[in-house]
Parts: C-alpha cells; sequence; structure tokens
C-alpha cells in the first residue's frame, strides 16, 4: 500500500473509486449512483484542485486507488481557519476492514491539525454503523443531527454531525 496526497492528476482514478462506492452505498455517500456518473471527469479534477493547506489523502494497491479522505477549509477568511470539514471518506468495497480509512482518515487529521487547526466537523448520513464507529474510534463525538439530510430511493436520510477537537499537548 503507498499513501500520499492526491490531486487534479488523479481525477480518473478518484472517479472510478467514487462511482464503485456510491454504487454500493448511494446513502452513504449522500447520491444516486446515477447522480454520481452524470459528473463529468472536469468535475473531478475541481474537486481535487485543492489550495494549501486542504487535501486528501489517497492509499493506492498496486498503483489503484482503493481508499481517500479529505480535510478542507470551509471558508476563505481568517475567522474559520480553526475548523477544517472532513470529507470524501471512503473505501473500495473490495479492500474493507484492512485498516486503510483508519490510515487515510488518520494523516487527515495528523495534516489538519499540524497546519493549525483546532477543530475537524463532518457529517454521516445513517444508518452508517461502520462510519460512525470509526470517527468514534478516533475521538470525534456527536453534536447534533440534520433531519432528512439526503432523500433516495424514496426515503429520507438523517445526517449525524460529529466534530473532533485537538487534544492540547
Ligand atoms: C466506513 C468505511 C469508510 C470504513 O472503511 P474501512 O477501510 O473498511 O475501515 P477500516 O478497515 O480502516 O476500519 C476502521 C474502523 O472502522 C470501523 N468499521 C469499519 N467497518 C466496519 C463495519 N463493517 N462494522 C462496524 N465497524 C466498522 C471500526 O471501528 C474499524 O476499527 P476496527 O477494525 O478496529 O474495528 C467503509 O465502510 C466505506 O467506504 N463505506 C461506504 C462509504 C462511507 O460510508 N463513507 C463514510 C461517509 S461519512
Amino acid at each position: 500500500m503507498n499513501i500520499r496526497s492526491i490531486d487534479s492528476s488523479d481525477a480518473e482514478a478518484f472517479a472510478a473509486l467514487r462511482r464503485a462506492v456510491t454504487r454500493e452505498n448511494p446513502v452513504q455517500m449522500g447520491l444516486s449512483y446515477v447522480e454520481e456518473a452524470g459528473r463529468t471527469i472536469d468535475s473531478f479534477r475541481e474537486q481535487l484542485s485543492f489550495s494549501h493547506p486542504n487535501t486528501m489523502v489517497g492509499c493506492f494497491a498496486q498503483e489503484v486507488l482503493v481508499a481517500t479522505a479529505a480535510v478542507g477549509y470551509t471558508s476563505r477568511f481568517p475567522s474559520s481557519r480553526h475548523k477544517m470539514v472532513m470529507w470524501g471518506v471512503f473505501t473500495s468495497p473490495g479492500y474493507r476492514r484492512k485498516g486503510l480509512s483508519r490510515q487515510v482518515v488518520g494523516a487527515a487529521i495528523q495534516h489538519a491539525f499540524s497546519n493549525g487547526v483546532r477543530r475537524i466537523n463532518l457529517q454521516v448520513y445513517v444508518p452508517n454503523e461502520p462510519a460512525l464507529s470509526l470517527y468514534k474510534s478516533f475521538g470525534f463525538v456527536e453534536y447534533g443531527v440534520e433531519p432528512e439530510a439526503v432523500y433516495l430511493d424514496g426515503h429520507y436520510h438523517d445526517g449525524v454531525h460529529m466534530t473532533l477537537v485537538q487534544k492540547q499537548a
């Protein structure tokens, strides 16, 4: 396994991974496979065009992208630079339960906290016990629920908000 930051030059690999995960886990990804498959490669390139310190960590198995986790500012203003949102956490269906999310999520958290960020927020569309368990194991706590955050296949799904604050040394 090779872990490194990914960028717009990895757009095709990122699109392939997102489409594979969305096909199996539309609720957890927050959109349908048809919506995801309809995106252009340019939209993935744009999504991966980061300005430091925003980043996405990718894990490659034999040069194939199999897991990702990203952190980014929610605003360009200094008043919001103490916090980031974590997004893009997913592992290829054939590579789950091998500790890959633990590695990329851990690297993304470390990156945020090493760049002056004090708090990381995220949202989990439920049900999603694997993701809730993953984030809790890093110390994320729930702080609220967005009712009916996404509507897929005729059902509404809530979004659980979670937050992690950097431990003081
Ligand atoms: C959630 C997800 C990212 C976990 O990825 P993974 O690479 O399989 O996770 P890991 O092997 O690194 O496991 C790390 C921890 O996650 C939790 N976890 C992972 N899969 C789990 C499962 N099936 N059931 C319960 N907990 C699970 C556990 O806490 C695990 O730690 P442990 O192995 O010590 O028990 C993966 O299942 C996935 O891609 N799901 C679909 C997309 C998604 O839900 N993304 C999150 C959006 S918020």
